[in-house]
């Protein structure tokens, strides 16, 4: 072990994953995440599950992580945990677990913000992954996050806009349960969306002033559009499932790509990044590689396994604080509302 190597224990267990990796300074050795599957079957995540689910997970999940990196907890540096914002119940796994382990080690301790680790998953070293410069516009896509953010700096964040409602990934979500196909529907509607003409349906788009977002309305319109149709024709979804899909994915991305373009426009910042689990649509993939070539933007997509919740994110950050000796002391609490 060289004395500029330090490991990084980092913990995730905000929402339905359970996830422990370790760093060795700004790259990965181990990234592992435990999905709860548990929730499929409730058409959505239940807070008590979850919680009881990560303390079933958690020990399992950081014995396998340490032993994927091969390092010996006593080589451990400093242990970054998730903070918040989340589930509370699932929060305080996370954030006990470390708590106890760090004092147990004797090792500092390093509290991070999930929304903040979204967007600082683009400094992980990799060598498939290219890092943005400062300073850039930054988008959360994920189903319970939706924010454009001025990134100026590691920890110099402004957040120019975020959803009055609904996250992205809950109105691919809802949708989707609204045309009888299973949860989380959002990479269903993308692979129906695929095989669909997107202009077959139109949907309207919410009226919201500024960079916000407001989904609520969509999920609305679709579900009286859907009524409709099933009124007429019974077997409506399954004639047209393509179609749907693909109008509804259209209008969520032209919803994403309106504001993008009005940030890019009143910041003058033409390098775009996004995170989060929707970040995996095909379509905003193509939509954000088009306006490369159409806008002149620089666009940065972290690997998928980094842009769905994962503890590889949380200890990027505790990385970057672990350099600035920016530690937590033992009497820290969870915090299920936590902005950046
Ligand atoms: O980041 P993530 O794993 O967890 C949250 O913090 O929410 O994001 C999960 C969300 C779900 O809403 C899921 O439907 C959505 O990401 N998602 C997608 C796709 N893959 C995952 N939505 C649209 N298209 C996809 N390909
Ligand atoms: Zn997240």
């Amino acid at each position: 072990m060289k004395s500029q190597e330090n490991f990084i224990l980092a913990i995730e267990s905000s929402c339905d994953d359970t996830s422990a990796a370790v760093l060795c300074n700004d790259k990965v050795l181990s990234n592992v995440v435990a999905t709860q599957h548990i929730h499929e079957q409730y058409g959505g995540v239940v807070p008590e599950l979850a919680s009881r689910a990560h303390q079933q997970n958690i020990v399992p999940v950081v014995h396998q992580a340490l032993a994927k990196a091969n390092i010996d907890k006593k080589h451990l540096s400093a242990i970054a945990f998730t903070r918040g914002p989340g589930l509370m119940g699932s929060l305080l796994v996370g954030t006990s677990f470390a708590k106890s382990l760090a004092l147990g080690l004797g090792i500092p301790l390093i509290e991070v913000n999930h929304m903040q680790a979204h967007i600082l998953a683009h400094f992980i070293k990799d060598e498939n992954q290219t890092s943005p410069s400062f300073p850039f516009l930054a988008m959360t896509l994920s189903g319970g996050h939706t924010q454009i953010v001025q990134v100026n700096a590691n920890f110099d964040m402004e957040i120019l806009g975020q959803t009055l409602d609904d996250a992205v990934g809950e109105a691919f979500d809802k949708s989707a349960k609204l045309l009888g196909l299973p949860y989380p529907g959002g990479p269903l509607i993308d692979k129906y969306a695929q095989e669909g003409n997107p202009k077959a349906f139109p949907f309207p788009k919410p009226k919201v002033d500024g960079l916000n977002f407001s989904f609520s309305g969509l999920k609305t319109s679709i579900l009286y559009f859907v009524q409709k149709k099933v009124r007429e024709n019974p077997r409506f979804i399954e004639e047209n499932l393509n179609d749907i899909c693909a109008s509804i994915q259209f209008t969520i991305l032209e919803i994403l790509m309106d504001k993008l373009k009005l940030a890019v426009k009143q910041t003058g910042i033409k390098q775009i990044t996004i995170g989060g689990g929707v970040a995996a649509n095909s379509g905003i993939r193509a939509r954000l590689k088009e306006a490369e070539n159409s806008l002149g933007w620089k666009t940065y997509t972290p690997k998928f396994e980094y842009c769905t919740d994962n503890a590889a994110m949380i200890g990027i950050v505790g990385y970057l604080k672990f350099l600035e000796k920016d530690f937590a002391a033992q009497n820290i609490a969870a915090k299920a509302r936590y902005t950046l």
